[in-house]
């Protein structure tokens, strides 16, 4: 199979153009600030009712995409689902977060159901994936996900989201071989679940490291990158161009050569980095998704309009995703997502 120069924009900026104007999506943009969203998810019933059911994932997939003509929709799923489909037990407390069943040991790791069996849970994912193929207008990009193995790790160790992966880090350090074991369980989940992904027709897919700021040193090396290289290089393999995205987030100086060092096509970034930093030390590389902060969603008026600028011109010397640097907040106020892209479209250097 010969692949043909890509036109879709983000497919573009993740093949290394600099584009007159970035493409932009958003973290989350299907969520809790959209009444739209709201709506559908009472109608499933709850948060992973919603997951599970291919309509109203499509549904609210696809919701985003209609009031903001965002370039590319992100598969509506959660990172937790791998957990649950290796045998965890997963419920969410209102209010609150996720909350798992807990593996401290090696029979834990032991108890987890086999790869294979993933697709027994998984497999309305793909069913989303698959609609959505069909669905999306013709520009837009679809992209798949997954959580990286160790911010996977940390909520099934912890059973919940934790300030700073204190049992995580406990285990690693006291059981290192049951939490090497977990990760590479987790991994090999991983490459299958996203594997199914694209079969279905995603046409990119973004590993979310939410917590790789909390690994430093050798371990960032062993649980944030070297999991990013073996599913990126699996992926890759499997599915030939393949575009990936990375999120070490709040990695700092662990971003500079990320890219290269996993052979992710784009390095997304948080926004406890300024983006000229980002430009001259991460997109020197190649793609660089980010970084406004998400808190101007909330605050709006000229500092969104400035601080948006600011990452446009930061970035427009190379090839670059406009995103935030972390996810929407469910207090966001939709017209100012609304001034974001509006201040994107219209940048004149
Ligand atoms: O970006 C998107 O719009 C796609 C869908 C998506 C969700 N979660 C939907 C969701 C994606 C890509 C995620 C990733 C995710 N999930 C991450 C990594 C990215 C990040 O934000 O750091 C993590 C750590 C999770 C785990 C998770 N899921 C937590 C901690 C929570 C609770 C916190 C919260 O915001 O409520 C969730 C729930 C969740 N996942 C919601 C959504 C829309 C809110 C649930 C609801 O509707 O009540």
């Amino acid at each position: 199979m010969t692949a043909a120069a890509p036109t879709k924009t983000i497919l573009r900026a993740l093949a290394g153009e600099t584009l007159p104007t970035p493409p932009i999506w958003m973290m989350r943009q299907a969520g809790r600030y959209l009444p739209e969203y709201k709506a559908t998810r009472s109608q499933a019933g709850d948060f992973l009712s919603l997951c599970y059911n291919p309509e109203l994932a499509a549904e609210v997939t696809l919701q985003p995409i209609r009031r903001y003509g965002f370039d590319a929709a992100i598969l509506f799923a959660d990172i937790l689902l791998v957990p649950q489909a290796l045998g965890a037990d997963l419920w969410f407390v209102t209010g609150e977060g996720p909350r798992l069943s807990t593996i401290s040991d090696m029979a834990g790791v032991q108890a987890l159901k086999p790869t294979d069996a993933i697709h027994d849970t998984l497999s309305p994912v793909y069913e989303t994936v698959k609609i959505l193929t069909r669905e999306l207008p013709a520009e837009t990009t679809l992209i798949g996900f997954a959580g990286a193995p160790w911010t996977v790790a940390t909520y099934m160790i912890a059973g919940r989201g934790t300030p700073d992966q204190g049992p995580a880090h406990a285990m690693r350090e006291q059981a290192p071989e049951a939490f090497d074991a977990l990760i590479a369980r987790i991994t090999d989940a991983t490459i299958e679940y996203l594997s199914m992904q694209i079969n279905a027709g995603a046409e990119v897919v973004k590993i979310f490291d939410s917590w790789a700021g909390s690994l430093k040193g050798e371990a960032f090396t062993r649980y944030a990158l070297e999991p990013a290289r073996t599913i990126t290089s699996a992926l890759k393999a499997r599915h030939p161009g393949i575009p990936v995205i990375a999120f070490p987030r709040e990695a700092g100086d662990g971003y500079i050569g990320f890219g290269p060092a996993t052979g992710a096509d784009c390095v997304a970034i948080d926004n406890s980095v300024s983006p000229e930093w980002a430009a001259e030390h991460v997109q020197k590389d190649g793609c660089v998704q980010g970084n406004l902060a998400s808190s101007h969603m909330v605050t709006g008026g000229q500092a969104l309009v400035e601080q948006t600028q600011r990452v446009v011109r930061a970035f427009r010397n190379g090839p670059h995703i406009f995103n935030l640097g972390h996810g929407i907040t469910p207090d966001a106020d939709p017209e100012n997502v609304a001034l974001m892209i509006e201040t994107v479209r219209n940048f004149r250097a």
